[in-house]
């Protein structure tokens, strides 16, 4: 099932649940020692190279943010033989440069997220972890997502601060507020503990975030719905694969 040759590794988030690109496509369900991944580990070509893609809500999105088993996902990741990890993030923009169908790289995040099993060292007798995390996007991943990007002229706004919320209801615009006082530039509900527990596997992890809408309270009081997150994310999504392209090219 391991796949020496894995160059990359992507997490789909809401409104992605496949790469239509990836040929030669093999299926893995993997039991990790945290129960089973959301769905099953796609395997394919991309490029030329070797891509697995993982759906963090199921291909059928039937997993909420609070209750995807985060620790599986990841590890059932690396039993297939990933150490690079582009996880895409559906979320709301909160300032200026992130407004809807903007893809976004931040470089921050702040956690708002709570009662999520957010560590490896959960369990008794397992060793206490105190990795380093100041900057929780792997700087390395980071620069060749960038420097993809431009190779490939897909635009992409560098940097932001990721806030992670519980969910799955939407903030209220009181939270948002405090959200931008406390300076996140993005909101959304399954960043968290996803980066932390890829740093203590030590996997080389960075976000890539699809804005779907206007956090609340940004952009006047038009309800924020579904279709338009839906919408926003596939016309942001048409960035994607050829992102993919030149970071697995680079
Ligand atoms: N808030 C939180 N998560 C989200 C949002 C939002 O406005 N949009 C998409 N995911």
């Amino acid at each position: 099932m391991r796949h020496d040759d894995l160059a990359l590794a992507v997490i789909g988030g809401t409104g992605v649940y496949r790469i239509a690109e990836l040929e030669h496509v093999e299926s893995h369900l993997p039991e990790t020692r945290y129960g089973f991944p959301s769905g099953p580990v796609r395997v394919g070509m991309l490029g030329g190279k070797r891509v697995a893609f993982l759906a963090r809500h199921g291909e059928e999105h039937g997993v909420p943010p609070h209750k995807i088993n985060y620790r599986a996902n990841l590890v059932a990741l690396q039993m297939i033989g990933a150490s690079r990890i582009v996880a895409l993030n559906t979320v709301g923009g909160i300032t200026e440069r992130f407004g809807p169908t903007v893809l976004a790289l931040p470089d921050q995040l702040i956690d708002y997220t709570w009662g999520r099993i957010s560590t490896l060292s959960e369990e008794p007798g397992t060793d206490v972890l105190h990795v380093d995390f100041g900057d929780p996007y792997t700087p390395g991943l980071r620069a060749q997502i960038l420097a993809a990007a431009q190779r490939a002229g897909v635009a992409l706004v560098d940097g932001g601060c990721y806030g992670a919320t519980q969910g799955p209801r939407l903030e209220t615009k009181a939270e948002i507020a405090r959200m931008r006082r406390d300076g996140c530039d993005l909101v959304g509900m399954t960043g968290m503990p996803e980066a932390g527990l890829a740093r203590e596997l030590g996997l080389q992890y960075a976000c890539l975030s699809i804005v779907a809408n206007w956090a609340a309270g940004c952009s006047g009081d038009a309800e924020i719905t579904m279709a338009e997150v839906l919408a926003n994310v596939e016309t942001a999504s048409s960035g994607i694969p050829p992102l993919l392209r030149a970071i697995l090219a680079g």
